[in-house]
């Protein structure tokens, strides 16, 4: 099966701040942790010879892509790409690179959070409505730890398929459509794409159901945050990565949904008044795509970029400020 080609959001102005404070002349290292399609990865790889990259994907279709990639560009001495959910990373670093450790940490991480245009595309995997295919959207398909979506729309009860839709799809008809599956699902559990996405058309008004968003669009992005738990990882591991950096290393978050870029949001601003791993946000607005990268990529339309950066000190607020006004 082959690797469909991801187009990698915000390259440049990711690689740009990850690499800012850099020190000429010696090994600096990065984690990539949501590898995908390698974009990001090997244009650091691309940027210095110097720089190594750590890497991690749970999808067993990017690993087994990457795998290649990095035999075809002869990049196995400077990356190395772990089989495993980003939540576990903090947990392994130190015993999977010590080297990194030994060089007081790393000089960036990067996440770019969801899934890949591989996904979409490959109708086996669940993620479209646009093609029929089982429903399963796991990022990691071949393991049992998460629910698929149809064991989700199958077994959740109406009040829990009304509230994921809600907040995680700001679904309007979200209370009509977890009826209408209770409904279906009595008669013949839903067990494809095609088949839900039929059941969520029906329950839009007929005026609303050609417009320029697909109906399902929402429901379908709501069920893949919750089989994949993309929250939940998301705020169990940010933290954590902050003591991984070395001091003027940073963490960057590329997210695409608004409850992830809050999480981001809230989570650094926990981290930039906590005097543990003292760091500063670099973005006090996130970065976004500019017209002409949304014009060749529509889905980097709603990404956003937060940066932050690991400092020795925490700046004293000017305290005398107050007095002389
Ligand atoms: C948006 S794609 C990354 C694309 C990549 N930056 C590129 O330029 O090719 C996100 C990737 O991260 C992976 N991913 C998402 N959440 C993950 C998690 N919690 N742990 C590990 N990998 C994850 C997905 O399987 C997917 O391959």
């Amino acid at each position: 099966m082959s690797y469909t080609r991801h187009y990698s959001v915000l390259k440049q102005e990711c690689i740009g701040n990850l690499t800012d404070n850099a020190v000429v002349g010696e090994v600096s290292y990065f984690a990539d942790l949501t590898f995908g399609g390698g974009g990001h990865s090997f244009e650091l790889l691309y940027t210095n010879p110097l720089f190594q990259v750590r890497s991690t994907d749970q999808d067993p279709d990017a690993l087994r892509n990457g795998e290649a990639r990095i035999a075809e560009e002869k990049m196995s001495s400077r990356i190395k790409l772990f089989n495993t959910n980003f939540v576990r990373f903090p947990g392994i670093a130190k015993e999977e690179c010590p080297e990194v450790f030994e060089a007081d940490g790393f000089q960036g991480i990067l996440l770019d959070l969801g899934v890949s245009s591989h996904h979409f595309d490959e109708a086996g995997r669940g993620f479209s409505f646009r093609f029929e295919g089982p429903l399963d959207m796991r990022m990691n398909h071949k393991s049992d730890a998460f629910l698929t979506a149809e064991e989700i729309v199958n077994t959740y009860s109406e009040e829990q398929l009304m509230k994921i839709f809600s907040e995680y799809g700001e679904e309007k008809f979200s209370k009509k459509i977890a009826v209408k599956i209770c409904e279906e699902r009595k008669i013949k559990p839903v067990t494809t794409t095609k088949e839900l996405e039929n059941i969520i058309f029906h329950c839009y008004p007929k005026e609303m159901r050609y417009g320029k968003t697909n109906p399902s669009t929402r429901v379908f992005q709501a069920l893949r945050l919750e089989v994949n738990r993309e929250l939940e990882v998301l705020t169990d591991t940010i933290t954590h990565l902050i003591p991984l950096l070395k001091i003027g290393g940073r963490l960057a978050i590329i997210s695409f949904h608004s409850l992830e870029d809050r999480i981001v949001k809230n989570l650094f601003k926990e981290a930039s008044q906590s005097q543990d791993f003292p760091v500063e946000i670099l973005t006090k607005k996130p970065i976004v795509p500019g017209e002409e990268e949304i014009f060749n990529n529509s889905r980097s339309r709603s990404a956003k970029l937060r940066v932050l950066e690991r400092i020795s000190v925490k700046k004293e607020k000017n305290k005398y400020k107050q007095d002389f006004r």
